[in-house]
Parts: structure tokens; C-alpha cells; sequence
């Protein structure tokens, strides 16, 4: 393993909802990015799908997971919803503005898109926090060298 897998970060399923096509990704790569007002970045690969639906919609909603849903994240962070509609047999909840919130989340934190920043083969969407919801005080699920979750950075 190498020095880059001593950055833990916190796992989420960042969700949207693009012309009318729901989808959401496993993402482990965001920050926060500013106090005032509230920012916070996630960095999306340009291959994956949600990249082309986040360049149609100006929205996103990050859910922060708990640790009993690595299986879900799994699941967001293996297909792709180019091929399958990975809301299909999940019964989810949804923000007032549509965004889907899914079983197993820990804190829901809703954006809109401010800024987006070239990444080498990544690109970082930044969005301003317009809402929040925080269910429980546990500690999200974590993604670092030691992690079972689904070892994404080899595809
Ligand atoms: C734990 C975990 C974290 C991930 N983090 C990211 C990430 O930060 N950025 C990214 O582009 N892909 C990340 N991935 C990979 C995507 O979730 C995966 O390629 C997904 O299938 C893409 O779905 P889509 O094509 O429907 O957008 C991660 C996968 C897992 C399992």
C-alpha cells in the first residue's frame, strides 16, 4: 500500500436526480471546502455515469453511510447506472426537492452546484450545502488501506 492509502476518508452514496433519471454512486473522495458559506467538494470520475447526470442537473445530495451499510455501498460502487436502475428494489426516501436518500444513511447533506474543477482523470463538483439532516450520532462507515469495502481505485 502505498502513502496515498493513509488518507482515510469518509464513505458516502452521493445521489441525484438528472432530467428525470435517479442514480447514486459510492464516493469516498469529499471534503468540506468552506465555513461561510457551508461548501463541500466530491471528486467524480469522468468514465462514470453519474459524472455525464451531475453535468445535467445543478443539485446533489451526499449520505453519509452508516458502517452496517457496506453492503450497500458496495453495491453503489460496483455498478453502474448506465446498465441497471440501482433504485429499483431499494425502498428509499426522498428530499423535498427529489434527490433519493438511501436506507443506511447516517447524515443527509443536500447541495447545489457551484463550481466544478478539472482532475486529471477526475472531476471535483463543489457544491454550497442547502440543507441537512443528521439521524443518528454514530461514526460513518470509513474507506482507507484497510478497508473491506470494494477496492475501487483498481478498476
Ligand atoms: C467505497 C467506494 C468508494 C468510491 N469512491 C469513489 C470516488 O470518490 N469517486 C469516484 O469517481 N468513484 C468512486 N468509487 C467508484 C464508483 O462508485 C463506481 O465506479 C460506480 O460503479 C460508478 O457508478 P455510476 O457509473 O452509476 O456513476 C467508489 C467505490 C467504492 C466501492
Amino acid at each position: 500500500m502505498d502513502a496515498l492509502g493513509k488518507i482515510y476518508s469518509t464513505t458516502t452514496i452521493v445521489t441525484m436526480n438528472a432530467k428525470e433519471k435517479a442514480n447514486g454512486i459510492a464516493i469516498a473522495w469529499i471534503t468540506r471546502v468552506s465555513i461561510n458559506p457551508p461548501m463541500i467538494a466530491i471528486s467524480v470520475g469522468k468514465t462514470r455515469y453519474s459524472h455525464t447526470l451531475l453535468n445535467e442537473t445543478d443539485r446533489f445530495g451526499v449520505c453519509i453511510m452508516r458502517p452496517e451499510a457496506e453492503k450497500l455501498v458496495n453495491f453503489f460502487g460496483s455498478k453502474s447506472g448506465r446498465d441497471i436502475d440501482k433504485f429499483a428494489e431499494l425502498d428509499y426516501e426522498k428530499s423535498p426537492s427529489g434527490i433519493p436518500i438511501v436506507p443506511g444513511t447516517l447524515a443527509y447533506i443536500e447541495c447545489t452546484i457551484k463550481e466544478k474543477a478539472d482532475a486529471g482523470d477526475h472531476t471535483i463538483f463543489i457544491g454550497e450545502v442547502v440543507l441537512q439532516k443528521l439521524f443518528g450520532n454514530d461514526k460513518p462507515l470509513l474507506y482507507g488501506e484497510h478497508s473491506m469495502l470494494n477496492p475501487w481505485l483498481r478498476d
